[in-house]
């Protein structure tokens, strides 16, 4: 009988007990997270339940042999072996609607947070510095350039949002999106010259590995401000640590890290800096529906129908 891999758990708590009403799930948290699964255990994996971040580890794939299906709960699968995915027939979903209007949000909330200066205002309240002084000011997003590399459903839903804010919206992606030709920029640098806010909405993996490096980050700018709420593998963190220590640009407010949990010192110090812990998609309404939408996904997979949000391999 097929059983269900579930490498995490999930919020809210009642997709847990959901997917178990679908197949067997083996809890593989409960197991130690090993980085393969025992064989007695493993032939009766034929679904990986996953997470975003988490993808597959290639060791623990390599040691399920009847692997048929990937069921992600987010949109990244940039830690998924998509190679070897497609060498073994393995068929992968992810959860594309369900995040999008959360994950812009994000950005937004970041992109205020960060210009008005909010959290550094919290701590200053907080630690009784204001009867002794001003925080100064933060800036005005209204009437600026907001560049968002990655033109997908959230860079999309970023630039709509910030419609609103009169923001003058440059994106930089492999093409132009045919709605906003004007807005196009080929290169990431132009992007970053051009915008006094950097939005990374793109997906992480090889293709964009470490492309927000010193050079972009000093054409952002000092008055610009950092947002990432996509992969901390898009953005080189030591240079831009260093941009931020030598005020080569301004600030940044940053959900995802290169190594998470672990954020390095410098960044976890720094007073112009926003740090948050990869909770983009993390509202309850969003995490149910990733949730319902990773189970619909398997359920389809185990009666033979089509998948709901297949990945095009
Ligand atoms: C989630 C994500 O935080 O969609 C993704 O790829 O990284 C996030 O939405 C993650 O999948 C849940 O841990």
């Amino acid at each position: 009988m097929s059983h269900i891999l579930q490498l995490s758990p999930y919020t809210p708590e009642c997709i847990n007990s959901d997917l178990e009403a679908v197949a067997p799930v083996i809890r593989y948290w409960d197991l130690g997270n090993p980085q393969v699964l025992p064989a007695e255990l493993a032939k009766d994996v034929t679904v990986v339940a996953t997470k975003g971040d988490l993808g597959v580890p290639p060791a623990l794939m390599a040691s399920l042999p009847n692997l048929k299906l990937i069921s992600v709960y987010g949109v990244g699968y940039d830690a998924i072996d998509l190679n070897e995915a497609r060498r073994r027939s393995i068929a992968i979903t992810t959860t594309p609607d369900s995040l999008t209007s959360a994950v812009a949000d994000m950005a937004i909330a970041l992109i205020l947070a960060g210009s008005r200066r909010l959290v550094e205002g919290d701590h200053f309240v907080r630690a009784g510095n204001w009867a002794n002084g001003k925080l100064g000011t933060g800036f005005d997003i209204r009437g600026k350039t907001v560049g968002i590399f990655g033109y997908g459903r959230i860079g999309k839903k970023i630039a709509r949002i910030l419609e609103a804010f009169d923001c003058n919206i440059l994106y930089c992606d492999l093409k132009p999106d045919a709605d906003h030709p004007a807005g196009f920029c080929a290169t990431l640098e132009e992007l970053a010259e051009k915008s006094r806010v950097l939005v990374i909405s793109a997906a992480g993996g090889a293709a964009t590995r470490g492309m927000v490096n010193l050079n972009v980050l000093s054409r952002l700018g000092p008055d610009g401000l950092l947002i990432n709420v996509a992969r901390g593998s898009i953005v080189n963190q030591e240079d831009l640590i260093k941009a931020l220590q030598n005020g080569a640009v301004g600030g940044a407010c940053l959900d995802v890290f290169e190594q998470e949990p672990n954020v390095p010192e410098p960044l976890v110090s720094a007073k112009n800096v926003i740090l948050t812990p990869h909770i983009s998609s993390a509202t309850l309404e969003t995490r149910r529906h990733m949730g319902e939408v990773v189970i619909q996904n398997i359920a389809a997979w185990l009666e033979g129908k089509p998948l709901v949000t297949p990945l095009q391999l």
